[in-house]
């Protein structure tokens, strides 16, 4: 599976040559301003949850590519308001087949209101199975112990956890986290956007290591193979 990193919590994964991206925001984020948003492929488009920092490119992004946008039920709706009719509502505990595998939406500890302020519905991580592999992404949460029924559930290829702290867990919480998930590739999402969620990179990356995890924290724009 190739993961692309788009800024912030924004990054694709290409499996069975379909384009799978996630929380899409880019044209507000001042470290993604190399990123060029309309030639980003896509044929799903994943949100976690309501907030801007994870939904502001997605109207833009569905209207030009035609993907099929799948979250919770309340940002489907919303969506739907703004002319995204090709989507999938999902939530909490339920999983769904597309043609690329399986998507299961598991527990988010945060919260999602939607950029006007309508209800956003719950905030929800995501269990990814494909024919390549599988993979997690929690969306912004805290360290949870529900975490432990992914590690029981699927072995997972890589993992994609929040590390910025403040609004979500930081870097001591995500490597609790990744054991939980019994996974030891995490690639670091939601740190540096922002200044209270600036990080140490370096150390960020020795914490793991001496964890034995591999904290993989890639530059806006950059691919790697999973
Ligand atoms: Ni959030
Ligand atoms: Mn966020």
């Amino acid at each position: 599976m190739k993961v692309t990193y788009y800024g912030h919590s924004c990054f694709a994964v290409e499996t069975g040559g379909k384009h799978l991206l996630f929380d899409p925001f880019i044209t507000p984020n001042d470290l993604a301003k190399g990123v060029k948003v309309d030639e980003i492929p896509a044929d799903y488009i994943l949100i976690s949850h309501g907030h801007e920092d994870h939904i502001a490119d997605a109207v833009r992004l569905a209207k030009r590519t035609g993907a099929k946008v799948v979250s919770n039920y309340e940002i489907i709706n919303w969506l739907s308001g703004k002319g995204i009719t090709n989507s999938h509502p999902m939530n909490i505990g339920g999983h769904w087949f597309f043609d690329f595998g399986k998507v299961k939406c598991v527990n988010a500890v945060h919260s999602s209101s939607l950029p006007d302020g309508s209800y956003g519905g719950n905030p929800m991580g995501f269990l990814i199975e494909t024919g390549e592999g599988n993979f997690y992404y929690s969306g912004d949460t805290a360290l949870t112990y529900d975490m432990k029924l992914i590690g029981d559930y699927k072995n997972m290829n890589f993992a994609l956890l929040p590390i910025g702290n403040n609004f979500t867990m930081g870097i001591d919480n995500a490597i609790i986290a990744a054991e939980f998930i019994k996974c030891d590739k995490i690639i670091g999402l939601h740190y540096d956007t922002f200044s209270y969620i600036k990080i140490d990179q370096n150390e960020a990356k020795e914490k793991f290591s001496r964890a034995g995890k591999e904290l993989h924290l890639m530059p806006v724009g950059s691919t790697m193979e999973f």
